[in-house]
């Protein structure tokens, strides 16, 4: 089994470049399900119905969320009808939308589960653990793939030394800079953060001007993607069809300069 996991997409460059890219990628490594995280989809930050549907035409398995889950009110009136669209289980308010799925792909479960982190996060209302220890205690699947939407890399990194035994896959999204620490640990796969996909550059996929004038001068703004060339990140996960345990994790980046 080979799932593709795609990073934070951030605004119309993300969303295109992931339109444009992901048929190959998934012919490329023969891929069986993909997840996107799509919380900074609609102009940066949340989600619409219309760019839900366009992921699903992409192609896109699952759409997972985070911190700006509900940036777009108007994503609240269709949680239900949007199936396939996960809302991390412990933000606030946490009694609307799903938090997990299990879906069959080549007559294996696959439970997709969606949470955030504590550490910086205004909206995270339940511990992590204790939201974790719930969902297992009520799903049964062959394969537990976990995006952990979180600031902090100790944070990430102790949730999947925690749980590695229990789950299949946990990858950090949010501070859209991938990292290189991915692993594979009893049968677990790892990364603290795939990366994103937006803007190359630009400040985590935001225009580098309308940050200088929040950080700097204090102007208050409206979050502005960034425009131009765009960075694609992802990482492939590789699940022991008999074991059902993870075999292999590797980066993917697509940057502005690699002609494939
Ligand atoms: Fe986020």
């Amino acid at each position: 089994m080979k799932i593709l996991f795609l990073g934070d997409v951030v605004g119309k460059v993300g969303r295109d470049i992931v339109n444009t890219k992901l048929s190959f990628l998934k012919e490329k490594y023969s891929v069986d399900f993909t997840i996107v995280n799509g919380e900074n989809s609609a102009h940066g930050k949340g989600i619409t119905t219309k760019i839900y549907k366009s992921f699903k035409n992409m192609g896109v398995d699952i759409i997972t969320l985070g911190n700006h889950a509900f940036s777009k009110r108007e994503i609240l009136d269709s949680l239900y009808d949007c199936t396939d669209l996960l809302r991390p289980v412990n933000l606030d308010p946490m009694n609307i939308g799903r938090s997990y799925t299990i879906k069959e792909i080549k007559r294996k479960k696959i439970a997709v589960i969606n949470i955030c982190g504590l550490a910086f996060m205004d909206n995270t209302v339940e511990n992590p653990y204790q939201s974790m220890e719930r969902i297992l205690s009520r799903i049964s699947a062959d394969i537990i793939f976990v995006d952990f939407h979180g600031e902090a890399t100790a944070e990430k990194v102790t949730f999947f030394e925690y749980f590695k035994d229990r789950i299949t896959v946990v990858v950090g999204t949010h501070t859209h800079v991938q990292t290189a620490d991915e692993r594979v640990k009893n049968g677990c796969a790892f990364i603290s953060d795939v990366g994103m996909c937006g803007a190359f550059d630009s400040i985590l996929g935001r225009d580098i001007e309308e940050v200088f004038n929040l950080q700097i001068k204090k102007i208050p703004s409206k979050f502005k993607p960034a425009e131009g060339s765009a960075i694609l990140c992802g990482v492939l996960i590789e699940i022991d069809d008999i074991t059902n345990r993870a075999l292999k994790i590797k980066r993917i980046q697509i940057r502005p300069e690699d002609v494939e």
